[in-house]
């Protein structure tokens, strides 16, 4: 059976699951569910990031010790993503015995590959980010990539060649012009690395709350490189069958302030320690509140199991992919969500299920005839856009064959027809909207589900996305969706 391996971010335990976090893992979500009705077997990652300065002083401020803070924010995580019907296959923690065992192996592999030399980093680190800065990037104490104060270190240090990996890796971009996407980050990643590239520091003297660092124990290992390896400890690597089945990894989904780290540093990781590198980094824009990235620290944070209370889990699924191009960054306001529910999930598919299925029900002659509409349906065009990762497009293209069965009842007007063309007429719709209903399963799960239970059919899969005649065994139920009526 051919596989598929899809990761999120492991997310930082210092801030609660917001709607930026649950956009990255209902993408992760979407690609999963696809790739499952495809027939593949999936495993799906998820998980969170638990070592580090900032979880340090986070548990501190809070008056707890680190275990315990990180074990209630990673089961926040886990609450969430069962809340956003995320389907993941495993949730990984960086505190898992496993996960520490692997990076200790991984470090052991990279240092006898000799690409770990010790030194004194002395320079500016973002404890929010987690990152060293060069002293050139720092402006007035501020960290370049997220303004907030960065902190002067000096410390002895072990850093990783990072640099000697500059030509391996722009070769590599080269004969894969999709290891990252879109094309205009793979540019950008280019542009980095074409740049001076220097070596990382990959241990903290400073740091008590991380993986000991076993060449020299008075180190613990640096975060990022101790949660990029998430990716394969979390398949049970260097031993686990699940690392034979599913590495390499078919897409890392990031963000686009994390790019470099995916698309520079844990390839370089890789080639050291002599495994294979992934398939794909998919790097998707943010979701802004005012033009400013939402998140904890501007305080703009939005709950998204607030918003899936209010207005229904796969309403904000569909919403967050049919609101923005994944490339790009886009506003969020409740307003548009509302418009989007009332002007889309309402107007186009709710009524159309419960007009069509009301006509299916009160009929009593033979519902069958020849496909009228299969040329609405553009099968190859959506399956290109999923391989491209471009579920925006692909829900645009599945929301253009609903809008166009509207068209359809509209135009054939079954209400004022009766007999074999009614019959017909039903069958080109009821055969519409189960296909609707398998297509739209990854964005919207719940969703399909009523929609096959009213169909009376069971999901299937995407060899079944073609019109023939239809079987199943019609019940009306409640209406998929309701208007929803602001002040
Ligand atoms: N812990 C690191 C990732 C390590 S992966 C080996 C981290 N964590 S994070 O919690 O800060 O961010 C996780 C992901 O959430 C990032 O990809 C980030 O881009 C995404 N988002 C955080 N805020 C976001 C928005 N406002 N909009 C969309 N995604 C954003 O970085």
């Amino acid at each position: 059976m051919e596989k598929f391996y899809v990761t999120t971010p492991i997310y930082y335990v210092t801030a609660k699951p917001h709607l930026g976090h649950a956009f990255a893992t209902i993408v992760a979500d979407i690609l999963a569910r696809w790739n499952r009705i495809l027939g593949k077997e999936v495993f799906f990652l998820t998980g969170t990031d638990e070592h580090g300065t900032k979880i340090e002083k986070a548990a501190r401020e809070a008056g707890k010790t680190p275990k315990e803070f990180v074990d209630e924010v990673a089961n926040m995580y886990m609450g969430a993503w069962k809340a956003l019907d995320i389907s993941y296959d495993k949730f990984i923690r960086t505190t898992d015995e496993e996960h520490e065992k692997a990076v200790s192996e991984f470090v052991r592999l990279v240092w006898d590959n000799k690409d770990i030399y010790k030194g004194v980093y002395e320079g500016w680190y973002c404890v929010p980010d987690e990152t060293f800065i060069a002293d050139f990037e720092v402006k007035d104490g501020k960290c370049p990539e997220c303004g907030r104060d960065v902190q002067r270190v000096k410390e002895d240090a072990y850093f990783f060649a990072l640099s000697s990996y500059k030509e391996d890796l722009l070769r590599i971009f080269e004969e894969n012009p999709d290891f990252v996407k879109p094309n205009s980050r793979l540019n950008e990643i280019v542009k980095i690395l074409k740049g001076t590239l220097r070596d990382l520091d990959i241990t903290r003297k400073s740091v008590t709350w991380g993986i000991p660092f076993e060449p020299d124990k008075e180190q613990t290992v640096y975060v990022w490189f101790d949660a990029l390896i998430n990716y394969i400890s979390a398949l049970g690597w260097p031993n686990g069958s699940k690392f034979t089945e599913f590495w390499p990894a078919d897409v890392h989904i990031v963000g686009k302030e994390i790019s470099r780290f995916h698309a520079v540093i844990w390839p370089a990781m890789l080639l050291s320690a002599g495994i294979d590198l992934p398939k794909t980094i998919l790097v998707h824009g943010w979701w802004t509140v005012e033009g400013k990235k939402m998140g904890k620290s501007l305080g703009n944070a939005v709950n998204p199991i607030d918003l899936s209370k209010k207005y229904s889990v796969d309403a904000l699924r569909y919403f967050l992919v049919k609101e923005k191009s994944i490339w790009e960054d886009g506003d969020f306001s409740e307003s548009g969500l509302v418009s989007r529910i009332n002007g889309e999930l309402l107007a186009d598919l709710g009524n159309l299920v419960a007009r069509v299925l009301t006509l299916a029900e009160k009929f009593k002659g033979k519902i069958d005839g020849k496909a009228e509409i299969a040329d609405n349906l553009n099968m190859s065009r959506i399956m290109e856009l999923f391989d491209g990762y471009d579920i925006n497009g692909a829900l645009n293209e599945i929301w253009a064959f609903v809008r166009s069965i509207n068209k359809y009842i509209n135009d054939t007007e079954p209400w004022k027809l009766d007999g074999p063309r009614l019959g017909t007429v039903l069958n080109n719709s009821l055969e519409a909207l189960r296909i609707i209903s398998i297509l739209l399963y990854p964005f919207m799960p719940s969703t399909s589900e009523s929609m096959q239970a009213q169909l009376g059919i069971k999901l299937g899969t995407i060899n079944d996305c073609k019109f023939g005649t239809f079987n199943g065994k019609v019940k009306r139920g409640k209406n998929l969706f309701d208007k929803i009526v602001t002040a």
